[in-house]
């Protein structure tokens, strides 16, 4: 983590330096969790700074603040020109972006009625989330004694700040007993998902996950996955997985923004895969890096070049 990095943030429309970007501690966001977020990646290309998967993101961030009644006083056009803003007054070549919208100070009663809405947009350099050897060694996982909380309780398809004290229980149990991350069961006793991941396994050539009926975020990590397997030839299935799916699979890894495309090599001290990183999961990371990289023709629209200043001269 960096944010030493860091110099300049969006905030309702306007760059600030990073050290004025702070809030009232009467903030109802901060009591009640009232946000809504979006994590995004910023890859260095040929073509400059890329952002992947920016369209899909942006629509996730208007999806949940739907849910949550945070009208979001901005266009897209305005929060692509924002973001793009923010990489560019940093200079950074890669980074991690993190858009927020929430629910300001006003009044703590848990309607937030009259709350106003702030929208604030910070990027920073962000190292795998998981690690530079568990992205090639793979992870250690454990089975959370905190259950996903389900579909019908909050919705999991949205990217909620409160939403996040669950995987925030699970994850912290996890590295108490020493492992690197959290794998959470459902209600139904379904593998939903990590903390800040979603799960695939692999069975005979078949790359296996779930969807939004296991209380899952939809990820677009995920989404962009599913896609190179099915390209790489592997037959993709979305059903319900089983601890016994996982534990009898050939391969497992992890998909997330932060954690890109994470092997999985240990459950609860059983090896997955004798331990490695398998073999389609290689397959898969290889290309998932370098289409974020810029060097996958078929994927070239998974990314959005960030406007230099020439080009932004011209429009
Ligand atoms: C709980 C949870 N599941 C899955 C994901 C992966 O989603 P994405 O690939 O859109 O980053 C994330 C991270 O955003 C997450 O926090």
């Amino acid at each position: 983590m960096s944010f030493e990095q860091s110099k300049w943030v969006w905030r309702n429309g306007e760059i600030i330096r990073w050290e004025d970007a702070t809030t009232h501690v009467s903030a109802h966001a901060l009591h009640y969790g009232s946000g809504v977020f979006e994590g995004m990646r910023c890859y260095a290309t040929g073509d400059g700074p890329a952002i992947f998967r920016l369209d899909a993101h942006i629509d996730r961030f208007y999806a949940s603040a739907g849910v949550y009644g945070l009208e979001i006083p901005y266009s897209r056009f305005e929060l692509i020109d924002a973001i793009e803003e923010v990489i560019r007054r940093n200079e950074f070549a890669s980074c991690y972006v993190r858009p927020l919208c929430y629910f300001g100070s006003s009044s703590l009663a848990v309607h937030p009625a009259k709350c106003p809405v702030e929208v604030v947009i910070l990027a920073w350099p962000w190292a795998p989330y998981l690690g530079a050897v568990g992205l090639e060694k793979g992870v250690r996982v454990t089975v959370s004694p905190w259950k996903k909380f389900h579909s019908e309780m909050m919705p999991t398809t949205a990217k909620a700040c409160g939403q996040y004290l669950n995987s925030i229980l699970a994850v912290r149990d996890a590295v108490q007993r020493g492992y690197d991350e959290a794998l959470l069961l459902n209600q139904e006793g379904h593998l939903a998902e990590g903390s800040g991941e979603n799960l695939f396994i692999v069975r005979n050539g078949e790359v296996v996950t779930n969807d939004e009926r296991d209380s899952i975020l939809m990820g677009i990590t995920r989404d962009a996955v599913m896609r190179i397997a099915q390209d790489l030839g592997h037959r993709v299935v979305t059903r319900a997985m089983t601890l016994e799916d996982l534990l009898g699979a050939d391969e497992a890894f992890f998909t997330g923004t932060a954690a890109e495309v994470t092997p999985i090599r240990e459950v609860d001290g059983l090896l997955i895969s004798g331990g490695n990183r398998g073999h389609i999961t290689e397959n898969i990371q290889r290309v998932f890096f370098s289409a974020v990289a810029g060097r996958e023709l078929r994927y070239k629209d998974w990314l959005h070049v960030v406007a230099q200043p020439l080009e932004l001269s011209h429009r």
